[in-house]
């Protein structure tokens, strides 16, 4: 029995080896080794970056996402975190980025937006597909698709984030639910986040939780 439990991993874990072509590995080189750069005075931030990028390479084999997407992404997501609050402010407001409130009381959804704006003139081989992931990971968005959702989840349960009830409860479902279901239960429970410490919630976040809970209404009646 234990055998066959044994052997039963190893396949999954065959099914999980990715294999990248030559192109492909030149630029993952290339990306995680700029993000080191442009990460070496945040340790942490780099390091968060790195392990976000091997979650979502892992989270997308498993939910049959392109992996190279996932981990060019992940390299990316917080390029922005570079800057301190108030640079991230001032390249806002130079981008012209308009959330319809004052910016400071969105600050933290901001270095998403900003990155996604920025990088792809720096990176003209990658698809729009990762500027939108990167775009809408601290925000998401209406229109997740699953390159935005394996991204999300990534960021809010990456290893070196810390075990609290919460992401140890995502970590389990990884694997044993939908990533639409995986995605939702890890977006619901940062509005939680947000709501039990008291602090501001972007006025967007209320609009895509609205339209993704009709959609999923609409959804389970078919
Ligand atoms: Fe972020
Ligand atoms: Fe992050």
């Amino acid at each position: 029995m234990a055998k066959k439990k044994g052997k039963a991993r190893e396949k999954a874990k065959a099914r999980l080896k990715v294999s990248y072509s030559p192109e492909q590995q030149v630029i993952l080189a290339r990306l995680t080794s700029d993000v080191t750069e442009h990460l070496a005075d945040k340790p942490r931030r780099l390091a968060h970056s790195l392990s976000v990028a091997k979650t979502a390479e892992r989270l997308a084999l498993m939910y049959g996402v392109d992996p190279f997407l996932a981990r060019a992404a992940g390299l990316l997501h917080d390029w922005e975190k570079a800057c301190s609050a108030s640079e991230q402010l001032a390249h806002a407001r130079e981008l012209g980025i308009d959330l319809g409130v004052e910016l400071e009381l969105v600050h933290s959804v901001l270095h998403g937006m900003i990155a996604a704006r920025v990088l792809p003139s720096r990176y003209p081989e990658l698809p729009p597909s990762v500027w939108h992931a990167v775009a809408v990971h601290t925000s998401a968005a209406a229109d997740m698709g699953p390159l935005d959702e394996v991204i999300f989840v990534a960021d809010g349960i990456e290893p070196l984030r810390p075990d609290t009830p919460g992401i140890e409860r995502l970590r389990s479902l990884v694997g044993e639910v939908s990533l639409d279901d995986l995605f939702w239960e890890s977006f619901v429970g940062g509005i939680i986040y947000v709501l039990e410490g008291g602090r501001y919630l972007y006025p967007g976040t209320i609009d895509v939780y609205n339209s993704l809970a009709a959609r999923r209404a609409e959804r389970a009646r078919d």
